[in-house]
């Protein structure tokens, strides 16, 4: 075989390795195994329930899944304002033009997202859905001194988050997007990679392992706001079709759903839907999900020593008083 067969050959292989990974992680997260037994259940008609949302705060709603939650609510009614936030301005269509707020920020770092915060703290939302997120592609650190993972991925919402309580946030719905229920441990005696080796994966990890943490956090510590975490599954939304290129988002748009499909199909409903228990987790369906094996029957408490080795963290680098 020469070659450039064997080239083909491979990159064919890559490529139908990546459709099996994204198709059997999907599968994966709608097992059985991991709904939590007479959990919340989405029902099918409840897409075309009201939605009963006048104010959307989307984190990281510039683009993917984030933006794609902003899009639908707009589409849905002419009630509805949503202020987005991150680096680059969205794309705004006409029509969305003075209900669609754009708030400029990079969350990579602690200040600005605590200034963020702040500058948003005397407006209501009844929605508030974080989608910040990054795929990291080496180790790197921000200008705080923060590997960006950590920075970006979870931080950004640690930090918005606190600043909102502390600011008084009430009755609205809070929503983490992440990998809810991760049959993961996390790696937690050096979380900003100072002296352990970094390990990408671990990091990685840590970051949605974090999430499911602030979701039990304040479920448990601020009864007036409920809390909810989210596991998308695979989507293929903005940032992922960057990643994987047009052949191979071409490829899996045969077994992963688009992000404007789960927007509208799933999320929206799934915001709107009454009898949702604060603290619980949700797969790319709406059905409700097991909280992942490290947090086992006492959530709050490894929320807890997660919260408070962070906040160590913070305090070491100078970021918190
Ligand atoms: N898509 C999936 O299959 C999947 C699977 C599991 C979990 N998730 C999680 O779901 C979330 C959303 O994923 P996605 O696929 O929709 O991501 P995406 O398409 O890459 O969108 C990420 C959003 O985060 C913003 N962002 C990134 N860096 C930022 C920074 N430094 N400061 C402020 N904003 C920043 C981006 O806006 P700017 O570029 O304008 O800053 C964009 O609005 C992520 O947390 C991801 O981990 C996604």
């Amino acid at each position: 075989m020469n070659i450039k067969r064997l080239g083909i050959v491979l990159c064919f292989f890559v490529l139908f390795c990546a459709l099996g990974v994204g198709y059997v992680y999907n599968q994966y997260v709608l097992m059985e195994c991991c709904l939590k037994p007479g959990g919340f259940v989405l029902a099918a008609a409840a897409a075309s329930e009201p939605l009963g949302v006048k104010r959307v705060l989307c984190v990281g709603g510039t683009a993917g899944i984030g933006y794609a939650v902003a899009t639908s609510y707009l589409e849905h009614s002419n009630q509805v304002e949503v202020v987005v936030v991150g680096r680059r301005q969205p794309r705004i269509a006409p029509e969305f033009a003075g209900r669609l707020k754009f708030v400029p920020a990079d969350l990579s770092k602690t200040s600005v997202a605590r200034q963020t915060a702040n500058s948003l703290k005397d407006e209501h939302f009844d929605i508030i859905l974080f989608t910040v997120g990054f795929t990291p592609s080496g180790f790197n650190r921000t200008s705080e001194s923060i590997e960006t993972d950590l920075a970006i991925s979870y931080l950004s919402r640690h930090v918005m988050l606190e600043q909102m309580f502390y600011n008084g946030l009430r009755s609205s719905r809070v929503f983490i997007m992440g990998f809810a229920g991760l049959p993961k441990q996390p790696a937690l005696n050096d979380i900003n990679w100072e002296s352990v080796p970094y390990s990408f994966f671990h990091a990685h990890m840590n970051t949605h392992i974090f999430n499911e943490g602030l979701v039990h956090y304040y479920a448990h510590k601020t009864p007036s706001v409920s809390v909810f975490g989210l596991n998308p599954g695979l989507i293929l939304s903005d940032g992922f079709r960057g990643l994987a290129g047009p052949v191979l988002s071409s490829l899996l748009a045969k077994v992963c759903p688009d992000q404007n499909e789960y927007a509208k199909a799933v999320l929206l409903p799934l915001f709107a839907s009454q009898n949702l228990h604060s603290g619980s987790l949700f797969n790319n369906r709406g059905q409700e999900i097991n909280p992942g094996p490290f947090f086992g029957r006492f959530p709050e408490d490894k929320a807890q020593i997660i919260v408070a080795g962070v906040n160590a963290t913070l305090r070491d680098l100078g970021l918190q008083s």
